[in-house]
C-alpha cells in the first residue's frame, strides 16, 4: 500500500513527503525536478532513515504513469505537480495549461486506467479571485482569477468537479491553500526559489542574509489596518499535515470536496517584517513603492470547515513561521546548491 506524491521534491511536496514517512506510509514521488532538486528528498531520507522511491518524470507522461501504478500497489494521490509563477504564467500560457491542466487530465485518466480512485489536489485560494468577503469560506464565490496560473487552478477544480459526477467511487479533494511559508524546523529542507523571489516571505530572508538589498514593500494605501497587504500565511508542516487529514477522512462526506487549508488569521506586510526582525534579530532593510498589478487588499480563510470534516487546524504561530524561514536560510544560503 503505498501514496503516490506528484512533485514530491517540491517545497510542499517535500515536507508532505517526510510527515507521511514519519508517519509509516509507503511513499513513490514522480517528478521531472523542472522547479526542484533531489537533494530535498535525499534530505527527507537522512531526516526520517526512509527513503521515498522517485521517478524522475514528467506527469504528462501516460507511460511511466502506467508502469507507476502497475508495479506498486497505490491507494492514492496527492498531485503537487505543477507550475506556480503568477509572471510567468502571463508569459507561457500554454505551458502553464498544458502542465497544471493537462498533466491533471493524463493523471486522473492513468488513474482510472488502474483503478485508483483517491486524489487529493493542490489548489489555492487564488481560485477566489478578488474575495468578496473575508473570511474567505468555501461556498464563497470563485473565479475572477487575473492570470493563467489562478485560472489554471480553477480549470482543474471544475474538471476534477465534473469528472467525480461521471467516476461517483472517485474521492476527491482539493486543498485551498493559503499563503505556505516556513519550513522543517531542522532547517534540512525549505523553500528555494528560483532566481530572484517574486512571494514575501523568500524575499524578506534574501535581504536578511545581504543577498538582496532592499524589500519593495507593494504599496501602504490598500483598506487595512496598516495600509500593507494582508494575508494567510500558513506553516509548511501545518499544511503538511492537513494533506494526512484530507487523507485519513477521504472516504467521508461528499465525493467532491474544496476545503480551505488556512490559519484564518490574516497578518499585514508589516506584521511580517517586525515578526521576521524579532525572531532573527536581523534588520530587514524596506522601502514602501506602488501597489503591484492584480494584488487584492486583503485575504484570509475561514478555516472552520478543515476543522469539522478533517479535524484539523494549523497549529503554528507566525513566529515559528518566520523563525524556521530564518534558521534554512541562514543553513543554506543558497538553497540547495549551497
Ligand atoms: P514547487 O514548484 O516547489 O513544487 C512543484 C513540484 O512539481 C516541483 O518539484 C516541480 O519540479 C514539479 N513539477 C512541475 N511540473 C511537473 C510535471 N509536469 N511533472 C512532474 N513534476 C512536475 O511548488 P510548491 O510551492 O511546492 O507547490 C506545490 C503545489 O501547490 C503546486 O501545484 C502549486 O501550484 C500549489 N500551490 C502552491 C502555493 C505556494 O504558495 N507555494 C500556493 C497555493 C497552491
Ligand atoms: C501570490 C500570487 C498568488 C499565489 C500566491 C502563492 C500574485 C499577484 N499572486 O499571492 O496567485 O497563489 O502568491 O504563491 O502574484 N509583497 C510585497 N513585496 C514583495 C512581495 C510581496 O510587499 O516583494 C506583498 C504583496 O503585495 C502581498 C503580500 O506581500 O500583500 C504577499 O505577497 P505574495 O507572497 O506574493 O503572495 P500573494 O500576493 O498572496
Amino acid at each position: 500500500m503505498a501514496i503516490l506524491v506528484t512533485g514530491g521534491a517540491g517545497y510542499i511536496g517535500s515536507h508532505s513527503v517526510l510527515a507521511l514517512l514519519e508517519r509509516g506510509d509507503e511513499v513513490i514521488v514522480i517528478d521531472n525536478l523542472s522547479n526542484s532538486s533531489q537533494e530535498s528528498l535525499v534530505r527527507v531520507a537522512e531526516l526520517t532513515g526512509k527513503n521515498p522511491t522517485l521517478y524522475v518524470a514528467n506527469v504528462l507522461d501516460k507511460n511511466i504513469l502506467r508502469t507507476i501504478f502497475s508495479k506498486h500497489s497505490i491507494t492514492d494521490v496527492i498531485h503537487f505537480a505543477g507550475l506556480k509563477s503568477v509572471g510567468e504564467s502571463i508569459k507561457k500560457p500554454l505551458e502553464y495549461y498544458e502542465n497544471n491542466v493537462t498533466g491533471t487530465i493524463v493523471l486522473l485518466s492513468e488513474m482510472l486506467n488502474a483503478g485508483v480512485n483517491s486524489l487529493i489536489f493542490s489548489s489555492s485560494a487564488t481560485v477566489y479571485g478578488n474575495p468578496e468577503k473575508v473570511p474567505l469560506s468555501e461556498d464563497c464565490q470563485t473565479g475572477g482569477t487575473t492570470n493563467p496560473y489562478g485560472t489554471s487552478k480553477l480549470m482543474v477544480e471544475q474538471i476534477l468537479r465534473d469528472f467525480s459526477l461521471a467516476q461517483p467511487e472517485f474521492r476527491i479533494t482539493c486543498l485551498r491553500y493559503f499563503n505556505p511559508v516556513g519550513a522543517h524546523q531542522s532547517g534540512r529542507i525549505g523553500e528555494d526559489p528560483n532566481g530572484i523571489p517574486n512571494n514575501l516571505v523568500p524575499y524578506i530572508s534574501q535581504v536578511a542574509i545581504g543577498k538582496l538589498k532592499c524589500l519593495s514593500v507593494y504599496g501602504n494605501d490598500y483598506p487595512t489596518p496598516d495600509g500593507t497587504g494582508v494575508r494567510d500565511y500558513i506553516h509548511v508542516l501545518d499544511l503538511a499535515s492537513g494533506h494526512l487529514a484530507a487523507l485519513d477522512h477521504q472516504n467521508e462526506g461528499a465525493s467532491f470536496k474544496a476545503i480551505n487549508l488556512g490559519t484564518g488569521v490574516g497578518y499585514s506586510v508589516i506584521d511580517l517584517i517586525e515578526a521576521f526582525e524579532k525572531t532573527s534579530q536581523t534588520k530587514i532593510n524596506y522601502k514602501i513603492v506602488e501597489r503591484r498589478a492584480g494584488d487584492i487588499a486583503e485575504c484570509w480563510s475561514d478555516s472552520s470547515l478543515a476543522k469539522q470534516t478533517l479535524g484539523w487546524q494549523a497549529t503554528r504561530t507566525i513566529d515559528e513561521m518566520m523563525r524556521d524561514t530564518w534558521n534554512w536560510q541562514k543553513n543554506n544560503p543558497n538553497g540547495y546548491s549551497s
